[in-house]
């Protein structure tokens, strides 16, 4: 039976302080660098969604053995390339291109063939990104020639390749590179075009040797492979791009303050804070403190009194990469027109959300111009809702539901909004808090 939740109200002004989940993108790469570790690391504040518990299943299913003692991970790492493979072993990343690419990256040496699998979603998604530079370093993927998941993965032979480009921009390719590149002890370089940067800080975090040399759009990596990670505490910061969804309800519901604690404000990550800076939204950053390389702070916000149009300079892009669908939405009650360009890459996410975005723009009656590359968004500061609107068929994409949500609760009309499992790959408390912000659902069934 399908469901979906109903929202009929727009969220009454607020001045809140709330936690939101833990980060993602490092929960994920924690849990992979304590399973590559030798010996016992323990993780704390770790994301509890959808897409990490794949990455534990996968990871226990390798033979690590991880365990929740009261509210701390503890994961018995077996050391680099100390995988426990076996014959027919098919690993599940369900929805997480995360999980996908870096796990793949971990099985280039094994005896036997490994099989990813995913999702719908996933199984739509480019994997041809990292079965080119996974095979340079010797794995061998079937069916050969098969750019999309259900893959299987292999080792075949022993190579030295030594330099990769990484030109889309894809953290998730770049530490796909990085990961594989841990099994040889020649020093690998990357030119990657610059993306977020956990994993590069996780490398130092643990010594491993590993140089960059920062330039104005790529950086040059070098890494050397290493005998033994040592064991180590992690305590997971809060997730900036499940943050900016409250930060996108603090500005479109009037009158509004917001603080959200313990942020995760990796310079290669608030992208769109910069971007809505300039379109005329104040933030505050409070309590900032360094943690394990990762920059950590509490960020206030409150509702502008005008938004302005925004022509997105490219290379805010990366850095904004997952926040786009909810910079629409803001762009759509901006003054002016807005322009974002060079983001194609949108449309290789969980949902092809460029086009998603704009023809959810269309359904609101914001004229918008999309191409394979980029949008044009004709904003309306007086945008009002005030009738019936439904959305689906987009793929369970978790940020398509929860920026419905936001527009649904700032907007006006009456909304029907499917698939409302969705938000759990990345954000489980996402409903719970829309709740204390003093939003109003009802969950129902067809
Ligand atoms: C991620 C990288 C980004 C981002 C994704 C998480 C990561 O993907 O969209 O949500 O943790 O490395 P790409 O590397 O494909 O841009």
């Amino acid at each position: 039976m399908a469901q979906f939740i109903i929202v009929k109200n727009k969220v009454k002004s607020f001045n809140k302080k709330i936690t939101i989940d833990s980060d993602k993108s490092i929960s994920i790469r924690s849990l992979i660098f304590a399973s590559l570790a030798t010996g016992i690391s323990k993780i704390q504040n770790l994301l509890e969604s959808e897409d990490i518990f794949n990455t534990i299943k996968s990871l226990k299913k390798l033979g690590i053995k991880i365990k929740k003692i009261k509210k701390t991970y503890v994961v018995n790492g077996l050391g680099i390339n100390k995988f426990k493979y076996k014959k027919k072993m098919t690993l599940d990343a369900g929805n997480s291109g995360t999980l996908a690419r870096l796990i793949a990256s971990l099985l280039i040496r094994s005896p036997y063939k490994i099989k990813l699998i995913g999702d719908k979603s996933l199984s739509k998604r480019d994997f041809g990104r990292i079965v080119d530079p996974l095979s340079k370093f010797g794995a061998e993927f079937y069916p050969k020639n098969k750019k999309t998941l259900p893959l299987m993965i292999k080792h075949n032979k022993n190579c030295k390749e030594d330099f990769f480009f990484e030109n889309k921009g894809s953290a998730q390719v770049k530490s796909a590179i990085m990961l594989a590149a841990l099994n040889f002890k020649h020093t690998t370089q990357i030119l990657a075009k610059k993306s977020r940067n956990h994993t590069e800080n996780f490398f130092k975090f643990l010594n491993i040797p590993i140089k960059i040399k920062k330039g104005q759009k790529k950086d040059l990596i070098k890494i050397k492979g290493i005998e033994k990670i040592k064991p180590f505490n992690y305590k997971v910061p809060a997730d900036v791009s499940s943050g900016l969804f409250f930060i996108a309800l603090a500005i479109l519901a009037k009158n509004s303050k917001l603080t959200l604690k313990n942020v995760n404000i990796n310079f290669s990550r608030i992208g769109a804070i910069e971007i809505l800076k300039k379109m005329g939204v104040n933030f505050v950053f409070k309590n900032k403190k360094k943690y394990k390389g990762e920059d950590v702070s509490d960020i206030f916000v409150q509702s502008p009194k005008k938004l302005i149009a925004i022509n997105c300079a490219s290379k805010m892009n990366s850095r904004a990469i997952d926040e786009f669908l909810i910079i629409f939405l803001i762009a759509a009650k901006a003054k002016g027109t807005s322009y974002f360009k060079d983001i194609g890459e949108l449309n290789q996410k969980e949902s092809p959300r460029l086009k998603i975005g704009s023809d959810f723009l269309k359904m609101i009656g914001v004229k918008n111009y999309v191409t394979a590359n980029s949008i044009k968004i004709v904003g309306q500061p007086n945008l009002y809702l005030s009738k019936n609107y439904e959305m689906k068929n987009f793929l369970k994409d978790h940020r398509v539901f929860m920026m419905s949500v936001i527009a649904a609760l700032t907007l006006g009309g009456n909304w029907k909004i499917f698939d409302p499992e969705s938000f759990k790959t990345s954000f489980p408390s996402f409903l719970k808090l829309i709740r204390k912000m003093g939003g109003k659902y009802k969950v129902s069934k067809k």
